[in-house]
């Protein structure tokens, strides 16, 4: 249990848990309030406007009870604070609902997380799925409805679908005019989609309704595992793939998409956010010639990295089988395949906003059955 004190020197809160303390200013306290007049319940929005409140305002009194602390503040507002619920919200405690931690994997690391269509009626299933998505980057759903157009089902399971000038679904079957090299019989090797569109799409979803030509494996490579493997064998190369901001393009008749990035988008603490690597429509700037030698050094190694049997992993969608993918993160691709057969694939992005709140909701859910409810 954290614990918490007025130090009446400074007017502030002190929170301490596990060996760190932080002291709590009164407006970071006062506009937390969950009181119903102060925060409406439904949405969590605060009722009224916080920049409104006085600047001076300060804590007059604050009394523990154990588990909380009631706080009266400067402008006569006076509501408790649960402590657990307080260390949460302070970063002192890790927070019940939050999503796991990217976990990144190598061929030999993977196993990939799947699960049955008819397995996600089940709370338990779906959050286990989900886990696995979330730590892996790519999920795969068994025995889905089999038909054409069901995917809009099957992807809306996790969240609205997010329509392109692809349509809300796409086809991924050889056309006659292909209008991209998906619609072909290539080998596609492992990329990110979209890297060109502003809000490149977040998460890809593959349905196999027919797999029977030769050849046609899907391959897959962790987007994050090649990056921390450029970052450890050529630091100076890794270095500009971060920084150099890269033209994505992508031109039809009626399409002209450019998107500007550096392949690799890290963090301050060098946690991949994207990668986009889309080695048929990416161009560098005019940079210095040492800077691009550097560039070209890195896609080649990304592109062979992402190719490489440690990296990859390869397997044969069956009817039935649905690919569920970041495209921020997990690369993929295909193997040739012949015109010996049919193979029918359908496409469409969501957003992560859908499965991250699924997995929410059904977290606050078993927190609220096991009667552990916040403040
Ligand atoms: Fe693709």
């Amino acid at each position: 249990m954290p614990s918490c004190g007025l130090d009446t020197g400074t007017g502030r809160l002190w929170i301490e848990h596990q060996g760190r303390r932080l002291a709590l200013v009164a407006l970071w306290l006062r506009e937390r309030s969950e009181a119903p007049d102060q925060m409406d319940l439904n949405s969590h929005q605060r009722t009224y406007d916080p920049t409104r409140l006085p600047a001076d305002l300060q804590i007059l009194d604050a009394q523990f009870d154990g588990s909380g602390v009631t706080i009266q503040f400067s402008d006569g507002h006076c509501c408790r604070f649960g402590l657990d619920w307080l260390a949460v919200e302070a970063g002192l405690a890790p927070d019940p609902v939050a999503l796991p931690e990217p976990a990144p994997w190598t061929a030999d690391s993977v196993i990939p997380p799947t699960a049955s269509w008819a397995a996600l009626d089940d709370p338990d299933s779906l959050r286990d799925l989900l886990t696995g998505f979330f730590t892996s980057g790519f999920a795969i759903l068994r025995d889905t409805p089999c038909t054409e157009g069901s995917l809009k089902t099957i992807a809306g399971r996790f969240g609205p679908l997010r329509e392109t000038n692809w349509g809300v679904l796409f086809n991924v079957r050889t056309e006659a005019q292909a209008t991209d090299l998906a619609y072909t019989g290539m080998a596609l090797t492992a990329h990110s989609d979209n890297p060109y569109r502003r809000a490149v799409p977040a998460i890809q979803f593959l349905h196999c309704l027919e797999n029977g030509a030769t050849g046609g494996d899907s391959t897959l490579a962790d987007g994050a595992a090649i990056a921390d493997a450029l970052r450890r064998d050529a630091p100076a190369v890794y270095a500009v793939m971060t920084r150099l901001p890269v033209s994505f393009r992508y031109r039809s008749a009626a399409v002209d998409d450019r998107g500007q990035a550096p392949v690799l988008d890290v963090d301050e603490d060098g946690r991949l956010r994207a990668i986009r690597l889309s080695t048929r429509l990416d161009f560098p700037p005019a940079a210095d010639p040492e800077v691009l030698d550097l560039f070209y050094d890195g896609r080649r190694r990304l592109a062979a990295y992402a190719e490489d049997p440690a990296f990859q992993i390869r397997f044969k969608l069956a009817p039935g089988d649905c690919l569920m993918m970041d495209n921020h993160r997990t690369l993929h691709g295909r193997t040739a395949f012949a015109e010996d057969g049919p193979r029918y694939l359908q496409g469409c992005y969501i957003d992560y906003d859908g499965p991250e709140c699924l997995y929410r909701v059904i977290g606050h859910r078993r927190l609220a059955a096991r009667g552990a409810i916040a403040a």
